[in-house]
């Protein structure tokens, strides 16, 4: 198969599809592998590399695109690149289609093959293609918050592993899924004394199982949260119900019961937060203060560590991306229930329930085109 890699547009955009490594994996396989210039340059990767690897280096998008039978991105193909889709050509990045109609519309009318990284799903139910992301997330809370914990940055100028003689901060983590158990991993590590609040009583076993000495579990409510929050230094929000908007744990009125210089990082701010005080900002801005609080929520986190985000997320992708090319999408999808379920449109037809439940579309199952 002809596998094309076009350089992201998106704004502040600096991971890339495949690396060195998966292009030599592809090449060994038989397949050729296009690469745009430079599209790997943001992660560390440098044209060369990808030669050496046996790319072939495309000079444009337009080319980029032109080339593949299959297109492998990162982020959602926004509006210039709508046009370059093909006709039977096959997507393979993350779309979160639920969250743009005109995106939706442009790849119903391209005609090409979608498959959402996002809805990759496992027979457990565990989507292999966004843990990665929640993994960098959940440990660079802990790094960022311990960076706005500093005076200087207006936080409360505690250090979170105090030190021989002096009491270490306290972090709490609302959320023991993926990016609370990697935020928990990491404030333990670094000293702090952690405690991650979930709903889920055998999540919270496994926790106290498996986590250091100074991780407690407790039980998520709002009697509990609004005695937390009056001693705790740093507050990183980490729910998810699947599906659905996060619930606002920590609110509005609360803030007042916190010390001034509180930080607060809200991971969940892509699912609209589970701090009710927080709003999306960015890399370039990512604080704004709200009574003495400090608010961290950047809606794409792992955006500013490209090199780990990107081989976090290859590794992950790579070995679907070689089923893909080998078999081609029709048999890879049937012989794989996994890569099935990452099918949202195909030829112009949705495919993906809540994507056509969304936008009131026509919802077509896909045994239709893998019978
Ligand atoms: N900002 C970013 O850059 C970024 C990056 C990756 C993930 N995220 C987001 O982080 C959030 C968490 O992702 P995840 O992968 O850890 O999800 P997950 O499903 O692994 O974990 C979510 C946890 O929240 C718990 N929960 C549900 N309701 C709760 C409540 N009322 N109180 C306490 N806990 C509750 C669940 O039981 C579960 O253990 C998601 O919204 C995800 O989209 C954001």
């Amino acid at each position: 198969m002809i596998i094309s890699v076009p350089k992201e547009i998106k704004n502040n955009e600096n991971r890339v599809a495949l690396t060195p490594a998966g292009v030599k994996e592809l090449v060994k396989r038989g397949h050729e592998v296009h690469v745009q210039q430079t599209a790997g340059e943001g992660s560390g990767f440098s044209d060369d590399l990808y030669v050496q690897a046996g790319a072939i280096m495309e000079p444009t998008i337009e080319a980029a695109y032109a080339a593949g039978e299959m297109i492998m991105k990162v982020k959602e193909p926004i509006e210039p690149e709508y046009g370059l889709i093909k006709e039977d050509q096959l997507v393979f990045t993350y779309f979160h289609f639920a969250s743009s109609e005109p995106l939706t519309n442009a790849m119903i009318k391209s005609k090409s093959i979608c498959l959402a990284y996002e809805t990759v799903e496992k027979a457990d139910r565990s989507l292999p293609l966004l843990i990665p992301m929640s993994e960098v997330a959940g440990r660079m809370s802990i790094q960022e918050g311990a960076k706005y914990l500093e005076k200087p940055l207006k936080g409360r100028g505690i250090l979170l592993g105090g030190v021989p003689g002096v009491r270490p901060a306290k972090v709490l983590i609302l959320g023991g899924g993926i990016v609370g158990t990697n935020a928990a991993k990491m404030a333990a590590g670094l000293g702090a004394d952690v405690t991650i609040m979930d709903v889920n009583l055998g999540r919270l076993r496994y926790l106290d199982d498996i986590m250091a000495a100074n991780v407690n579990t407790m039980m998520s409510n709002e009697y509990n949260i609004r005695e937390m929050i009056k001693t705790h230094d740093l507050i990183v929000g980490a729910v998810l119900i699947p599906g659905a908007k996060a619930p606002k744990l920590v609110t509005r009125d609360m803030l007042k019961d916190m010390r001034e210089g509180t930080v607060l990082v809200d991971v969940a701010v892509d699912q609209g937060g589970c701090i009710e005080t927080c709003e999306p900002t960015t890399h370039e801005n990512p604080t704004f203060i709200i009574d003495d609080v400090v608010h961290y929520c950047v809606a794409n986190m792992p955006g500013a560590v490209p090199y780990t985000s990107t081989l976090a997320l290859t590794n992950a992708t790579l070995p679907y991306a070689i089923e893909l090319a080998n078999k081609g999408w029709e048999i890879a999808c049937r012989d794989n229930k996994e890569l099935e379920l990452g099918l949202n449109i195909i030829k112009g037809e949705v495919v993906y329930k809540s994507v056509a439940d969304a936008f009131d579309l026509p919802y077509t199952n896909v045994d239709k085109f893998l019978n």
